[in-house]
């Protein structure tokens, strides 16, 4: 286990970013999402490192933002960790592949988005539930999902708050392929190292045109979501319902 939170490996081309908090089923702290923002920033300019491959510890991908957190050391302001970590997996010029295996609440459902390829097993549960924290969506997710699954689907996801499946996932375009469980991670590192062989510069040009007209956009949308979110995080609902959660054992 690492000490931050956040593991790497370089394996062939491939950055393997594992989430690395099995105890709190990955829930980020700011120094996971600076460790990840580090990472990233140090990856988009080593030249071995052609893909970047995320996946979580333990059975899970990511049970989101550490509530505890949440409640003690806030966000207070667009340039905390989570928006460091936000913008450079949006603006990341290498593909960026996911593996979901267990829970992605949150934030880890919503880093899918801004990701190229994103694989789930066939157990992987998936969840926006900031409304029911009283919290607005984050991640561009507000922008994005209804761009993927539709108007209904997103308002449906983000207004609800409710767990959905891989199968949903795959209807709402959030992930590309469902795999068994116990081949995810072997798949999932194939389709990065298959990546990893394709010509280089035509990738890094694909890609930039892929995201090109969106991406001012989208990174303006972060930021209005960002305020927003912050504002949101010091209301009485909020507090009231991050307490619920620990007192609910
Ligand atoms: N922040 C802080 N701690 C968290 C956490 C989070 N986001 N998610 C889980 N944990 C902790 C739990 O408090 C628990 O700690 P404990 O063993 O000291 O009691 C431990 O991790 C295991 O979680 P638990 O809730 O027992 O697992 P579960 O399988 O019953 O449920 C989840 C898993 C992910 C559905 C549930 O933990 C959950 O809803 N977490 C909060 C998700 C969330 O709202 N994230 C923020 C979105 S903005």
């Amino acid at each position: 286990m690492s000490t931050i939170g956040i593991r790497s490996v370089v394996v062939g081309s491939v950055l393997e970013l594992v989430l690395d908090r099995p105890e709190r089923k990955n829930a980020f702290t700011s120094a996971m999402y600076s460790k990840l923002t580090e990472e990233l920033n140090q990856a988009a300019q080593r030249k071995e490192i052609a893909t970047v491959l995320i996946h979580g510890e333990g059975g899970n991908f990511s049970s989101g933002n550490d509530l505890k957190d949440f409640l003690e050391t806030p966000p207070s302001g667009t340039d905390a960790p989570v928006f460091h970590f936000l913008t450079a997996i949006a603006t990341f010029p290498k593909p960026i592949v996911c593996a979901v295996e267990g829970f992605a609440v949150g934030i880890g459902t919503t880093m899918l988005l801004p990701a190229d390829i994103a694989y789930a097993a066939d157990t992987a549960r998936f969840q926006l539930p900031f409304i029911n924290l009283g919290l607005v969506p984050e991640g561009g997710s507000s922008l994005l999902l209804p761009r993927l699954a539709g108007s209904k689907a997103a308002h449906e996801m983000l207004l609800f708050g409710e767990p959905f499946d891989a199968h949903a996932a795959l209807q709402y375009g959030l992930i590309n392929q469902i795999v068994e469980q116990s081949k995810l991670l072997e798949f999932a590192r194939q389709r990065a190292q298959l990546l990893a062989t394709k010509p280089r510069a035509a990738v890094l040009e694909a890609k930039a045109l892929l995201k090109k007209s969106s991406e001012p956009e989208l990174l303006n949308h972060m930021r209005v979501e960002g305020e927003a979110f912050i504002k949101r995080l010091r209301s009485p609902e909020t507090t009231a319902a991050i307490q619920g959660f620990f007192a609910r054992k």
